[in-house]
């Protein structure tokens, strides 16, 4: 659960970047939205509020653990939280609106993906999702905290980004109109290394010691610093046309 839980306390960015996709896809009372790799819920249950009683959120994550978690934290009645992927979530064109923050840089076969939550949507519906809009560049405390060949093998894992241009040809190749697409840089604050270590136990999810030499030193001799970290983000707005 710990992974679970340092994700859920280390997450605002995502939050807060979310927040604004929800906003810009207007998600509506009684609409069925899909929340495509949850994570622990705070989208989810925002979502909830929005579409009401006559609504319904399926809130989706491959991890055991976050849905665990979600449901303890962000539950509600008109939440279906499930333990499924990008592979099996459930689709018969319910939704109005598909949602996926932060999920689809650890997805590697994008026009699967695509083509999946285009069969999954309404005739009009949206697919919204925050991403990179190329690589970041990383934090040169990573390259203290793993070896390269390990460091790589998350970045693979992770990272597998595509440019804002690559994605306009996914979307036209599936079927989607592009109706919003916004590239800016967004700043990832850590009060302190703990927090900077814990982030990335939690993303990783869990691939290494928390308590090992290496990163007990990197957490002496980072001690007392507020960290920073600068991402290249991405929104994008996908809609399925009516026909
Ligand atoms: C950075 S978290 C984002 C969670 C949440 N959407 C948010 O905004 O906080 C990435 C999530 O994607 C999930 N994930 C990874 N691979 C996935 C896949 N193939 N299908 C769906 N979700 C996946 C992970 O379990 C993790 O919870």
């Amino acid at each position: 659960m710990m992974t679970a839980l340092y994700y859920h306390r280390h997450s605002s960015m995502q939050k807060r970047d979310g927040l604004k996709l929800i906003e810009e896809i207007s998600v509506k009372e009684g609409d069925h939205v899909l929340d495509l790799g949850c994570g622990t819920g705070h989208l989810a249950v925002v979502l909830s509020k929005i579409v009401g009683e006559e609504g319904k959120v399926i809130a989706v994550d491959p991890n055991n653990e976050r849905i665990e978690l979600a449901k303890e934290v962000n539950s509600s009645i008109n939440i279906e939280y499930l333990v499924a992927s990008d592979a099996d979530f459930p689709t018969d064109q319910q939704y109005h609106s598909v949602i996926c923050t932060d999920v689809i840089h650890w997805i590697k076969d994008k026009e699967s993906i695509f083509k999946k939550v285009y069969c999954s949507l309404r005739p009009g519906g949206t697919f919204g999702f925050t991403t990179f809009s190329n690589e970041p560049k990383h934090h040169p405390i990573l390259f203290e905290m793993f070896p390269p060949k390990v460091l790589q093998e998350v970045i693979n894992l992770a990272y597998n980004t595509l440019t804002p241009e690559k994605y306009k040809e996914l979307a036209s190749l599936t079927g989607f109109e592009v109706t919003f697409m916004d590239v800016f840089e967004a700043q990832m604050h850590f009060p302190n290394i703990n927090a900077f270590v814990d982030y990335f136990y939690s993303s990783f999810q869990g691939k290494f010691d928390p308590n090992s030499p290496t990163i007990k030193r990197i957490k002496e001799k980072y001690k007392g610093q507020e960290l920073v970290r600068i991402l290249p983000r991405l929104t994008v707005i996908l809609t399925k046309p009516i026909q």
